[in-house]
Order: structure tokens, then sequence, then C-alpha cells
């Protein structure tokens, strides 16, 4: 069995805490709404996924157990209210990931969508909402799998009846899943990959600064038995230089913690310096991202908000002991510092990558490719949300075009605005 994130029933969640790994396995109860905030912010749960699962049940625990008596007032309306305030707080865990954003407007709809009726119909509502989001996802995992290997499969030259036509990728960070209810993104890709006999072998980078890739996919990749090597994050060149021909190495896939609407990336910090690689030496460059991680409303990467974290993330490192024989010691672990510690420093959760590094971008409803045109267009893969928000967003532009043609008032061309035609 893969390895569990989230432990969920109803009105009980158990969130595996990810700082202990892999040398230890413990499930930490998170049964409120603060208990939710602080496992995300602490890092204790991460991957953009797993963040917006966490914060939706922690918040849906809380009610089942509080019940509806905790809201105060007595209406639908009050409830509504009393939910909004919590989900607007959790939202403020970490800022990078859209899908905790994504998720919250969801389940916001849902409770409006209740009508007038009553407080537990309100909560009611909400907790099955929440729910079916940790449902939902691990079919988008399966399904990003899927189509992100058959893309692989068709654009290079793989092939399952042939040992020496399998091929080698190379991931960042962890997207696995530890990083979602289950099976991965990036990692899901790569999962699915091996069930259909294409992968000959996945690298993984250790992840500066916080190791995701060498204390939870290196993990991940023995864990599911998949055959792995580790590598520091600034070996990527020298690897794809020096031994593409002999491994077939033949793309680097990542996951996503936002693309926003041009195809503008933001991903684990060192995820751009890839891309750049993957583009010199031919590699294809893949972004894994469910249709939740994808945010229509920024136009363009220089519109998302980079978290930056505390310094000592770069400058101390925490670890299990190894013993004099060799082997480590699960129950001693120690806090080492790895630089002067008055240095300063500077510590980007992530960084962008633009649009015109990514190959494809696999979504859980299909593959999207970088157009001509050097951008991405997702009206095919999410084509109520395109409607609601850029649709709105043309209509919006002609409406001031012909009212700025009627009044006399010159018009942008290009945004609508107040300006020179
Ligand atoms: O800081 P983290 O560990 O939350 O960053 C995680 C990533 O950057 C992942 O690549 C991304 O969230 C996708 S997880 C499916």
């Amino acid at each position: 069995m893969s390895l569990q994130a989230v432990r969920y029933s109803r009105g009980r969640l158990e969130v595996l805490d990810q700082l202990r790994l892999p040398h230890e396995f413990h499930y930490d109860v998170v049964a409120t709404r603060a208990d939710a905030f602080d496992s995300i912010a602490s890092m204790r749960v991460r991957g953009a996924p797993a963040i917006a699962i966490v914060a939706s049940l922690g918040l849906a625990v809380e009610l089942h157990n509080a019940g509806a008596g905790a809201v105060s007032g007595s209406s639908a309306a009050d409830a509504v209210a009393y939910i909004d305030e919590a989900l607007d707080y959790l939202k403020t865990s970490r800022p990078t990931a859209v899908d905790l954003t994504n998720a919250i407007d969801r389940l916001k709809a849902r409770t409006r969508a209740v009508g007038d009726s009553s407080k537990d119909d309100v909560v009611a509502a909400f907790i099955e909402e929440a729910e079916a989001i940790f449902e939902r996802d691990l079919q988008t995992n399966l399904a990003i799998g899927e189509h992100g290997a058959e893309w692989l499969r068709t654009r290079t030259d793989a092939a399952s009846d042939d040992e020496s036509k399998t091929i080698s990728v190379l991931t960042h960070c962890n997207t696995g899943s530890l990083a979602t209810s289950g099976h991965g993104t990036a990692l899901g890709i790569i999962r699915t990959l091996r069930d259909k006999k294409l992968l000959r072998h996945a690298f993984c980078t250790e992840t500066r600064p916080y190791n995701q890739g060498s204390r939870l996919t290196a993990f991940e990749l023995v864990y599911e038995d998949i055959p792995a090597t580790l590598i520091t994050d600034s070996m990527a060149a020298a690897l794809f230089r020096t031994r593409r021909a002999e491994t077939n190495l033949a793309a680097v896939i990542v996951g996503a913690d936002r693309v926003v609407r041009n195809g503008d990336t933001a991903n684990k910090i060192g995820t751009y310096q890839l891309a750049v690689l993957a583009r010199h030496h031919g590699l294809r460059f893949v972004v894994a991202a469910p249709t939740t991680s994808i945010d229509l409303e920024t136009h363009n990467g220089d519109g998302i908000k980079i978290e930056e974290r505390k310094a000592s993330e770069l400058t101390q490192v925490t670890g299990a002991v190894i013993r004099d024989d060799g082997t480590v010691d699960q129950a001693r672990k120690v806090r080492v510092a790895t630089a002067d510690q008055r240095v300063g420093v500077w510590n980007p959760a992530f960084d962008v990558t633009p649009a015109e590094y990514i190959d494809a971008i696999v979504t859980e409803k299909g593959v999207v490719e970088r157009g001509p045109d050097g951008v991405f267009d997702f009206s095919q893969v999410m084509p109520e949300r395109w409607v609601a928000i850029v649709g709105k967003e043309e209509e919006q532009r002609a409406n001031r075009a012909r009212l700025g043609a009627k009044f006399g008032t010159a018009v942008r061309a290009d945004t609508g605005a107040p300006g020179p035609l």
C-alpha cells in the first residue's frame, strides 16, 4: 500500500508528520482549524493538494465534533459567516499554493448553495464538500498519471516491449502520496510509467533547503521499489550532460503550486533552473498540475506571491543520529548548524518557471501543450472556470471599449483600461 499523508474518517483526522520522515512514522491528530493551520504553516504537512485537503478536513472535523451549536447565531447565514471566517484564517497558512484558495472557493460556494435552510444543513454541506475534495484528489492523480505517461510515450521513443527503449526521468521536490491524497502528481506519472514498464530509472533532487527530495521522494521511491538515484540540486547539469545517453534520460517532471493563465508555473525553488537546463540539453520539461493548481485570475508569473521562509531552514539541519556501526538511530535526533548563524539569508520557498520553458502541463482532464504563441490555453480542460473568469473579463473589456467609443474616451486596445488607444 502507498504511503498515506492523511488518514480520515468522519470526525477524525490524522496527518503524518513529514518533518519526522524518513526516520519516524508519527501521525498528529488534527481536531481543529488551529491544528490544521499549525500543521500546514510548520510544514508537518506540505504539497499543494495535501495543504488544501488538511485545511478543509481539519475544519470539517472541528465542525462535526462541535456541532452546529458552536456557531454563534441561529440562521443558515450565521453558519455561512462562521465558516467563511474560519476559511479566511486557514487561507493565510501558506500563500503560494493555489489549491487551498480553489478549495475554499468551492467550499464557500457549497455552503451558499444550501440557501435559506438551517445551520445544521450548512455544516453538513460543508463536511460533505470537504470529504469530496479529499476523495476526488486520488482520482485526479490517477488520471494525471495516465495522461502524463501516455504523453511521454508518444513524445519520446519510450516503448514497453523493448528494454532499451525504457526512459529515465528526473523529478524535483516531493509530489507523491505524501503531497496528495495518494499516487501523486509528478511522482504519479513516474509511478504510472513504472506500472506500464516504460520507466528505466528515476532521479530525484535533494531539494534544498528543506530536502523534500532526499527526505520524502527518495523515501517514497524506495518504498515503492522504483529504481532511483538521489542527486543534489547542483548535480543536474552534470547528470544531463554525462549520463543522458547511458540512462536514456528523456524528461524532467515536476509538480506545481500555482500555474497561472499563460502557463507560468510556481513550484519548489530550483524548478526554474531545471527547466532552463532541460531546454539546453533537449529534455522534455513536464509540469503535472491538477486543475485545482491552476489560477486563471492571475495573468502571468509576475502576479504570484512567493513565500519567503525563515533563515534557520538554510543554516540548520535536523536529522537522525548515525551510530558508529553506520546504522541509523531513529530515536535520537539532532539539530546541527550548517552555516555561520550570523550570515544573511534569502530563502524563497518557490520560483516561477516561465511558460516558454514548459513543454506540457498535465492535468486530470488531459495534457495542454504550449501553443505557437508561447503560452498555454486552458479553455479546453477547465471550460466552466474559463468562461466564468476569462469570458467575464473579455466581456467587461468589450463593454468598456463600447462605452469609450460612444462617449469619446480613449480606451487601451489591450486591457480596455482608459488610456491611449
Ligand atoms: O514547500 P512544499 O513542500 O509545500 O512545496 C511542494 C512543491 O513545491 C510541490 O512540487 C507542489 O506543491 C506540488 S505537490 C503535488
